[in-house]
């Protein structure tokens, strides 16, 4: 037997606070993510799932009519609490500014034309919100103590483990030509800072005067935002790389999804950073039948017929599995349900089978599921 991925043992682990599942296209990363989501809050936690993915798939997961920016309770958990959300970038933004902005200046810069189109194409940029979120949900989490656990699906690339990256990047972007340039501290706007008269004059003549006081407010703005951004990016960075942070890789059977898998696993390793375990997704559960019972099966073409197909499958999926996942990853496999997964019902069965417990044996033949 490969070693287990004890699903249920990281959710029930109060020391973990973050659950980031990644892994590449459709494997079910969305699925995974509210599954593990909604097991943790019926489990007696108190969950928030945010997803950076913009498409509308965690919202119809839960069987919800849609997500907004801000945390909203899914009806019908019991225990604990869950409450989701979608990541909105530019309310993401709208927010770092109201809180790293100086009180009185808030509104000012939110109508502020450079950082209007700062704020689009910056927001643009959705490893900044994402990270920015995630600072955000935490020390709220932290402050008022209505979360413990943040459960964060990941978007369907390879660059999901950007995120990851981007507060250092942010670091290197703030001492960045660009923006020191835009630093009223220690740019040439210092000099529109102090008053330097003529200088004033000669910018308000280029660029006309009312877009001068805009740069002016913009400008001494922006430093103390981007100040503060970088103070929060720095508490996820340590906190990912925290053992209160857990990665989750998500993979199908498929051979392309189980090599994604790897590739996670091992860049996940080199940023230092805990994954937890491989969840290998729509697995097609074989069905163990007695010599008696497939003796009695054989008189049923048809069925006899599914069955060898099914078990098949299972086979190609196995030996792809053995061979494509170090034996160092743990594994815990999730068999294909009969249904997709809109519904919270559905949501709560795919939780049973990650945290049954299922996972890889070194022999086909044993079977993944009884029924
Ligand atoms: N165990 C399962 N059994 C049956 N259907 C599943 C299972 N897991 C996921 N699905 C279905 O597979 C599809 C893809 O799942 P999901 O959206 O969770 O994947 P994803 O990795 O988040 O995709 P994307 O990369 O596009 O974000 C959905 O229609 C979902 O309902
Ligand atoms: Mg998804």
């Amino acid at each position: 037997m490969r070693e287990l991925f004890d699903v249920s043992g990281m959710l029930a682990d109060r020391a973990v606070r973050v659950v980031v599942t990644c892994g590449t296209g459709g494997v079910g990363k969305t699925s995974v993510s509210a599954a593990l989501a909604v097991t943790a809050a019926e489990a007696g936690r108190h969950v928030v799932l945010v997803t950076v993915d913009p498409a509308k798939r965690l919202a119809t997961a839960l069987g919800l009519a849609g997500l907004g920016g801000e945390p909203q309770p899914v009806p019908g958990i019991s225990g604990g609490s869950l409450d989701a959300l979608m990541l909105d970038m530019t309310q993401t933004f709208d927010d770092a500014v109201r809180s790293h902005a100086p009180r009185n200046r808030v509104d000012e810069v939110l109508r502020n034309p450079f950082y209007k189109a700062l704020s689009t194409s910056f927001s643009g940029t959705q490893d900044y919100m994402a990270t920015e979120k995630l600072g955000q949900l935490y020390e709220r989490s932290l402050a008022d103590g209505r979360w413990d656990l943040i459960v964060v699906d990941t978007p369907p690339s390879r660059s999901a483990l950007d995120f990851l990256d981007a507060p250092a990047r942010l670091d290197r972007l703030a001492e960045g030509p660009v923006l020191q340039l835009l630093a009223p501290s220690r740019g040439p706007l210092k000099l529109i800072g102090t008053g330097l008269s003529q200088v004033t004059w000669l910018i308000s003549k280029i660029i006309g005067s009312k877009a001068l006081s805009d740069l002016q407010v913009f400008a001494s703005a922006f430093e103390t935002v981007m100040t503060g951004f970088r103070r929060r990016a720095g508490v996820v960075r340590t906190l990912l790389a925290s053992p209160a942070a857990a990665f989750v890789v998500v993979a199908s059977p498929r051979k392309a999804a189980l090599d994604e898998a790897r590739f996670f696993a091992d860049q996940l390793r080199g940023r230092r950073t805990t994954s937890r375990g491989v969840v290998v997704n729509r697995v097609t559960p074989p069905v163990s039948l007695s010599s008696g019972d497939e003796a009695a099966l054989r008189e049923h073409p048809e069925a006899y017929a599914w069955w060898r197909g099914t078990w098949a499958t299972w086979k190609a999926q196995h030996e792809r599995m053995l061979t494509a996942l170090p034996a160092s990853l743990p594994v815990a496999l999730a068999a294909m349900l009969e249904r997709e997964v809109t519904d919270l019902d559905a949501v709560r069965e795919l939780g049973l089978l990650l945290a049954g417990g299922v996972g890889l044996a070194e022999e086909h033949g044993t079977p993944v599921v009884d029924i």
